[in-house]
């Protein structure tokens, strides 16, 4: 699947070191050729003679202490290789590469490497919460390089929480993604919506729901990557904005009618990812509503839904969209794509473990207009980013 593509794997010296071995295996497996890269402590922890052994290629090792015996291998791989993946990556090389320092092997090829670099780190909980790591990753993320979340579990000092390494086959497919996908969405302007509305009762109330946004940003980003133009607008989120990535911010459902309509003439592709709030306050109160003895009724009226509006002027742009449902998934869903002319939507059962609000992971059901149905079990909320843009290009491939 993956011939002809160089994968150069950079272990460092976490515990998890010896997962990276099956790291080297899957890779192989799907016909990629390895090079792997250890750090000095990488060696403490799992003999080069393994990686020798499972990726067929001599393995980098730092035997010399000043850069001034290195040869120009560090170059070479640098240039030859199409990713650059990093794990586990400990909090010390993402410091490193974060802050431009090069004194090993690993930190000066990623310096001298123009592939896409992808970093799965794997670490002690508060290590990786520590606000020095999380501002180099934010830092690193901000220039491109890219993050495979950890899990959380068990870790092998003994504390439940963040910090494993991602599981493996997510690792996998997330370097098969990067591959195959590179640029192939050049040229296309997409916009995605993310993330609640907050509509407001008053100066400090708002109604709201609880999208935290991160299937549309995953889809921003998974695009961006793939070389698309892509515009973002969001409600209120903790997420930055990934790199490339225009961010329109809103509030109101109205706000964010008014930035679609703005927008959606110059796009190829709309994909309506928000958890839009159907209602709004008919009155939003100027001052802070006082409690009184009895109840207190909110009158609400119809916010105007985007989807279904964009359906009526869609032309041939493609319009997908997104479809919470607790049952009757698929019917459902084949109702909205009639009901508001879409090409395509993506139905999640909120009430599956593993899938919908706040969570990283996803699984999901996509329905087309022409009724071909395609689950797809739960995975991570990038992988499924990019299942959804698999088939929006093959739609589009179809057609013209
Ligand atoms: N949507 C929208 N504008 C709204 C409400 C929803 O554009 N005012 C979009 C969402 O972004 C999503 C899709 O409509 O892509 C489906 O939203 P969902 O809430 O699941 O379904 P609804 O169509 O609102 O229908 P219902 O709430 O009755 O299930």
């Amino acid at each position: 699947m993956l011939k002809d593509i160089n994968v150069l794997l950079g272990v460092t010296g976490g515990i998890a070191a010896y997962k990276a071995c099956d790291i080297v295996s899957g890779l192989k497996r799907i016909n990629a050729n390895v090079d792997v890269i250890m750090t000095k402590s990488a060696t403490e922890l799992v003999s080069p003679n393994t990686f020798q052994a499972l990726s067929r290629n001599a393995v980098i090792i730092d035997i010399f202490d000043t850069p001034r015996y290195w040869n120009i291998e560090h170059i070479s791989l640098a240039q030859k290789s199409h990713v650059l993946l990093v794990a586990p990556a400990t909090a010390n090389i993402i410091g490193k590469v974060a802050n431009g320092i090069a004194d090993d092997m690993l930190s000066t090829t990623i310096m001298a490497s123009t592939a896409k670099v992808v970093f799965a780190p794997a670490m002690n909980t508060k290590m990786y919460e520590n606000k020095i790591v999380q501002q180099n990753i934010e830092k690193l993320i901000s220039l491109g390089y890219q993050f495979i979340e950890p899990a959380s579990g068990r870790l092998a000092c003994g504390d439940i929480g963040i910090g494993k390494l991602a599981d493996i086959n997510e690792i996998i497919r997330f370097i098969v993604n990067i591959v195959k996908s590179d640029g192939d969405l050049k040229g296309k302007k997409i916009l995605v919506t993310a993330g609640p509305t907050r509509e407001a009762i008053d100066p400090v109330r708002f109604i709201s729901n609880y999208s935290t946004g991160k299937m549309g940003y995953s889809i921003a980003k998974a695009a961006s990557t793939r070389g698309a133009e892509v515009i973002l607008i969001s409600g209120p989120t903790a997420l930055h904005a990934p790199p490339g990535v225009k961010l329109i911010k809103i509030n109101t459902a109205l706000e964010m009618y008014d930035a679609v309509m703005d927008n959606f003439k110059e796009q190829n592709i709309i994909i309506k990812s928000a958890a839009v709030s159907d209602y709004r306050l008919k009155v939003i109160s100027e001052h802070k509503i006082k409690k009184d003895e009895g109840n207190l009724n909110l009158s609400l009226v119809r916010n105007p839904d985007i989807l279904y509006e964009l359906g009526k002027i869609k032309e041939d742009r493609m319009l997908i969209g997104f479809a919470a449902e607790s049952d009757n998934v698929v019917k459902n869903a084949k109702d909205k794509i009639l009901g508001k002319n879409l090409d395509f939507i993506v139905a999640n059962d909120i009430t599956e473990e593993g899938a919908g609000f706040g969570t990283d992971t996803n699984i999901v059901t996509i329905v087309d207009m022409d009724g071909n149905i395609e689950r797809i079990e739960k995975t991570s909320k990038i992988d499924i980013a990019h299942r959804i843009l698999d088939k929006a290009k093959q739609m589009l491939e179809v057609r013209s």
